[in-house]
Formats: C-alpha cells, structure tokens, sequence
C-alpha cells in the first residue's frame, strides 16, 4: 500500500514539473520516501521537510519566523519605560520597523518583586510607573507590537514572580494591557516536565480572545521540536547565546539539528541576536545574521538600536537577508556540507529558489565550493547567482560547482536561480 502511495507520487512529479531543477528534486525524493519504508530514522536531505506543518498552534500567528527587538542581550536588568519607549523611536527613525522588526520585547526585570494583595503582577513602580498598558499604547502608536516576559516556574529567573499555577490570571492580564508576544522562561520550574508546564498557558492565552504570539523559552531541555509545535509559536533550542564566536557557532549546530521540525506557525529558536554587541567580529556578525536568517530563526535585535554603528545597521538592514527569513516557502536551511572548518549551508525558497551560504569556520581565509550534488541539483542545471551582501549579480551563470573565497569567520550568501535550459524544456 504505502510502496504504491510512492510510486504515484514519484511520477506525479517527474511528469508535472518541467524544469531541471525540480526534476532533480523528484529524483532525489524517491530515495528519501523509500528509506522511510523501512525505516523512520530522520533524514537530513536538504528538502526534507516530513515533519514540516506537522504540528500547528492555530492562532494565526508566526506564518514567518517573528522579527523585532529583545532587552536581554544588551540590557540584561537595566531596563526601565523610558528605554523601551525610546527604543520604539529608534526602531522606526533607523528603518529597522519598516523592514519588519515589529515586537518590541521587555525581558525579565520588568516586575516588581511580589505580587500585590489581589494576587495579580505589578509592574516595578520605580522603573515602569506609567505601567504596561500605557507603554503598550505607546508602543501600538508607533505602528509597533509590545512583548513581555513570564516564567513557567515559581520565579522568574531574577526572582520576579513566576507564572506557573497563575496562568489564567496573569494572561488575563497580559491581554487587558494589550500585549501581543510573550516570551515564557523555564526558571525555578520545580523540576515538573517542560511538556506539563508550557500548554496550560497556551490555554489561558487562547482563552483571552487576544491573539498574542507564545514564545517558548524551555533552553532545548526536553527537545521541544518534538512537541513543541501545537504548544508555541516558537521554541528555543539551545540555552542562552554568549556574545562569542565559540556560543553562536555551537547554538548553530544545535539549532540546525531539528532543521525539518520548523514551518509556517511554529520555529526553532536558537536564540536572539548579538549583532552590535561588541564581543563579535564584522565577520562573525555578518555570520550569525546570514546562518540565522537561513535557518529561519526569529531575528529579535538584541542591541541599543538608540546608538547603533554604521555597520552594525548594514548587517541589521539587509532587506535581502531578511526576504530569506520571511521567505513564505517557510522551509528552514541547513548545514548540507563539512569539509574541515569550510562549511556550506542551503535551504529552498520559493521559485524554485535555493538560498547558499559559504561559512568559513577556519582561522584565515579559504575558498569554499557547492557542488550541485550539496544543493540536490543535476549536474546539468545552470543557476544565475545573486550575492546578497555584496548586493550584486555575480557575472556568469553557474553549473556543476561554484567556488568563492571567504574571509576567516566571514559567511557569503546567494540566492541561486534556476535559468530555464532548452533542453528541459523540451521535454
Ligand atoms: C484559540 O484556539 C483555537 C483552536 O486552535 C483557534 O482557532 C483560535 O484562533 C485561538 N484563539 C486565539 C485568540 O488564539
Ligand atoms: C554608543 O556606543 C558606543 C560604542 O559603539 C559607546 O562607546 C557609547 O558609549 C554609546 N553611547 C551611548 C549613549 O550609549
Ligand atoms: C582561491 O582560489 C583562487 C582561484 O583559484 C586563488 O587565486 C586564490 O589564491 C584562492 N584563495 C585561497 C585563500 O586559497
Ligand atoms: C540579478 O539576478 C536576479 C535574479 O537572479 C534578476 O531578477 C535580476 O534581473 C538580475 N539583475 C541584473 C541587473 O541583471
């Protein structure tokens, strides 16, 4: 039964598809579907996407991976109303709003230390005295999302009060301020199962009536990607990045081991991003914001956007990183080739689009080649190629391999495009 199931789909497709590149997807697919047959071991083809749209949180949100701004990563507990008011200016006066970074995320420390005598979360009277809703307004203002943070845990993790066993409660109250994002910590979780203590809110956000995005931050413990999915809208997968080189290339690999579980409605979250914090290089930036836009990773801006450097904003603003991480196709990237520290990651979009990064991991500068057979296209298919950070066409169409040269720790990324051949068309 199943046998016969792949056969018709494996002609489906040869006989339907007419260029070289999809027919060299149908091929591979075959091989694929067959292993499956006899085993369900997980496949890392560069298309595979078995577990893609598997599971679904059905409130509408996350069609592509969430983009904004987070306090962490620069501010850790310094954060007060001020900041994220001003912070809602810079996203809109740098152009960062305009090219989709909409949530405007408070992190931990936004509470004061117990909650009041009704039992409900004040929000610190010294640094927040206006209090969430009026900061919401001013946020919904802007044309921009509010975002807050909770624990599913007794504490948060700077020994705020925790969500667990106030969900409803709290989401109520959440809704009534007008937030539109939670981002839910795994402190002081009393050692009950991840897979317990994240749906309960879920439910309590549901049963609001707001639609407000649910960002699970479980550190990867329990392998959300495989559960996560009707929970969240978002999961992290890895525990908190380090603004290092060492942290960013080790949350990558983490990430992209669960590459086929990502798709429209729920993403892997390798966590938020240090570009503009200092501890990185130009090129290690310019890395982790290719690999992370490739992997369809949320792209939550964890800098002073108020006081950003002019490349800092370069990497930041690149509307063709960006189209890749809100490509609807909505199929995460990966990590397709190794050779020592030489390093191609690739991943489909629409048009038949196929999006590759060279990522040079090696101390100097090395030239770093995709063969087709990495990317899964005949030999035969000839691409054009667009460099997204260079923002050029590279001259010449390719076919079999292409090869660049990549300053240490630097990334390039293309977009390649089929070019119709005669002779697939002729078929
Ligand atoms: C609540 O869940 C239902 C079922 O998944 C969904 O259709 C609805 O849109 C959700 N509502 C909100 C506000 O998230
Ligand atoms: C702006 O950033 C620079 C480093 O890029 C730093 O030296 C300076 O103190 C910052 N200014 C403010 C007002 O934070
Ligand atoms: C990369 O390849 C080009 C062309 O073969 C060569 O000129 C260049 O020296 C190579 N670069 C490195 C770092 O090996
Ligand atoms: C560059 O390539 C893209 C797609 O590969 C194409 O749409 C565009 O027209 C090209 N631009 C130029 C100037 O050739």
């Amino acid at each position: 039964m199943a046998k016969n199931k792949v056969a018709v789909v494996t002609s489906l497709m040869i006989f339907s598809l007419s260029s070289s590149l999809y027919l060299a997807i149908a091929a591979r697919v075959v091989p694929l579907l067959e292993n499956r047959q006899i085993s369900t071991s997980e496949s890392t083809g560069l298309f595979d996407t078995s577990n893609y749209g598997k599971f679904q949180l059905n409130n509408g949100l996350a069609r592509t991976p969430q983009m904004g701004w987070n306090s962490w990563n620069f501010f850790a507990c310094n954060i007060k109303e001020t900041l994220i008011k001003e912070t809602a200016d810079a996203l809109v006066s740098t152009g960062l709003a305009a090219l989709g970074y909409k949530y405007v995320n408070i992190d931990d420390c936004w509470s004061a230390p117990l909650r009041n005598l009704q039992g409900r979360l004040v929000p610190d009277p010294k640094t927040f005295p206006s209090g969430i809703k009026a900061l919401a307004d001013y946020v919904h203002g802007k044309g921009l999302k509010l975002g807050i943070y909770s624990d599913a845990g007794t504490f948060t993790c700077q020994v705020r009060p925790g969500s667990l066993f106030h969900e409803n409660d709290d989401a109520n109250l959440f809704a009534s301020w007008g937030v539109d994002y939670l981002k839910y910590d795994n402190c002081f979780n009393l050692g009950i199962k991840p897979e317990k203590r994240y749906p309960p809110m879920r439910d309590a956000l549901n049963l609001t009536g707001r639609t407000i995005f649910y960002s699970l931050c479980e550190w990867g413990v329990d392998d959300p990607a495989l559960w996560a999915g009707t929970v969240g809208n978002s999961w992290r997968t890895t525990e908190d990045i380090k603004d290092t080189w060492a942290s960013m290339t080790t949350i990558a690999d983490i990430n992209d081991k669960w590459a086929s579980y990502a798709g429209p409605g729920g993403w892997n979250d390798p966590d938020m991003l240090e570009v503009g914090n200092g501890g990185m290089t130009y090129h290690e930036y310019r890395s982790h914001f290719s690999i992370w836009a490739l992997m369809k990773a949320p792209l939550l801006v964890g800098c002073d956007v108020r006081n950003m450097t002019a490349e800092t904003k370069e990497i930041l603003t690149n509307g063709e990183v960006i189209a890749v991480n809100q490509d609807p196709l909505g199929v995460q990237g990966r990590k397709v080739h190794v050779d020592g520290c030489r390093e191609v990651w690739a991943g489909p979009l629409t048009g038949k689009r196929v999006v590759v990064a060279l990522w040079n991991r090696c101390p100097e500068a090395v030239n770093i080649t995709a063969n087709w057979e990495f990317l899964e296209l005949t030999p035969a298919t000839t691409v054009s190629i667009r460099d997204l950070w260079k923002h050029e066409n590279v001259s010449g169409n390719a076919a079999t391999s292409f090869s660049a040269e990549v300053h240490s720790h630097d990334c390039k990324m293309y977009i390649f495009t089929p070019v119709a051949s005669a002779h697939s068309s002729s078929q």
